[in-house]
């Protein structure tokens, strides 16, 4: 079972579980943020059920794991109205929790929690490893981590077979256009600046959604019930050095590109998260983002229509 099967990494992990030939129930409330063009129900082995996780009343029959990707994503959303993230993101977690411990001990699925490096907090130099205390700096990674703090708590008192998996920023096709890289490219195809949060030197770690979740696939295959990883690409850059690749990519020289608006209450300065417990498993990121981005501009000129059959 999947759940936030249509949003952005939700719907590329579901693909390759489609394909891999796991029988795959998606469970998603179809929020503003969830695709419609996936196709998936070609696939005989695909079944969708459209319900909110808090109100799930029992598991699907049969399920061997859980992968949570369900949750209200976007820290400018949970600045502006925290609600819906405290629901989905925590009380949602609390009902899926309850839903696994309601089984017989011996027919209880892994549960992994796919959560994220901004539960850690900001990290001036080096890097976190999955051991660090958790301080989360806005309503989004608050919520994130409060989820986290319950999944340890369940596992503790009542023995569930859990994971948490904590990636950093996904960059890929079919992002909403609310996150940077897929705003910048939308905007500047459209002949928009993009806006940029304060000075844009805020560092971030960058990864691809499809190496994300070959290492979630390779976790629940190879790694310890029970434990945590992080993910990490390694590849650090700044907002803005990030948003100027994404300029470049469409053509757009970044001088002229960006708005510099008033920086997010709460920003955290950087990110960074030690992967060398999934690279133990035998995980590597395969793209950069500069290989990524020319590949992601010519997808996105398709779905925009600004396609004129000349682009390489
Ligand atoms: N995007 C990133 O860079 C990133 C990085 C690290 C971790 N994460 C985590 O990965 C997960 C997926 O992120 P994303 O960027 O794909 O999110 P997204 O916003 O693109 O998609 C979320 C999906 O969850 C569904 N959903 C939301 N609330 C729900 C509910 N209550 N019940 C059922 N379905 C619900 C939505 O309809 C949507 O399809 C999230 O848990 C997020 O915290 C994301």
């Amino acid at each position: 079972m999947v759940t936030g099967g249509l949003g952005f990494i939700g719907s590329y992990f579901v693909r390759m579980a489609l394909e891999r030939g796991y029988e795959v129930v998606n469970v998603d409330k179809v929020t503003y943020a969830a695709r419609q063009d996936l196709g998936f129900e070609r696939f005989p082995n695909y079944h969708f059920i459209k319900a909110d996780i808090c109100e799930l009343t029992h598991l699907p029959v049969g399920v061997e794991a859980i992968v949570n990707f369900a949750a209200e994503s976007h820290v400018d959303n949970a600045i502006l109205a925290n609600q819906d993230f405290f629901h989905s993101n925590v009380q949602g977690v609390y009902n899926l929790l309850e839903l696994v411990r309601a089984k017989d001990e011996t027919d209880r699925p892994l549960f992994v929690q796919i959560s994220t490096d901004e539960v850690y907090g900001t990290i001036l130099r080096g890097s976190f490893k999955e051991t660090d205390r958790l301080c989360p700096s806005n309503p989004y990674s608050a919520t994130k981590a409060a989820a986290d703090q319950l999944v340890l708590g369940w596992k503790n008192t009542y023995g569930l077979p859990v994971q948490i998996i904590r990636s950093c920023n996904n960059y890929g096709f079919g992002q909403y256009p609310e996150k940077l890289l897929a705003k910048t490219i939308e905007f500047l195809l459209r002949g928009k600046k993009m806006t940029i949060h304060g000075d844009g030197s805020y560092r971030r770690e960058w990864l691809y959604a499809g190496d994300n979740c070959e290492a979630i696939f390779l976790i629940m295959e190879r790694g310890q019930v029970g434990e945590i990883y992080n993910v990490s690409s390694g590849e650090e850059h700044s907002v803005l050095e990030a948003a100027s690749m994404a300029a470049q990519a469409v053509g757009v020289d970044p001088k002229d590109a960006f708005v510099f608006i008033p920086n997010r209450p709460g920003q955290d300065l950087r990110y960074s998260v030690n992967s060398d417990k999934v690279r133990a498993l035998g995980w590597r990121p395969t793209r950069t983002l500069a290989d990524y981005l020319k590949e992601y501009v010519a997808l996105y000129r398709k779905q925009l229509g600004l396609d004129s059959g000349d682009q390489e």
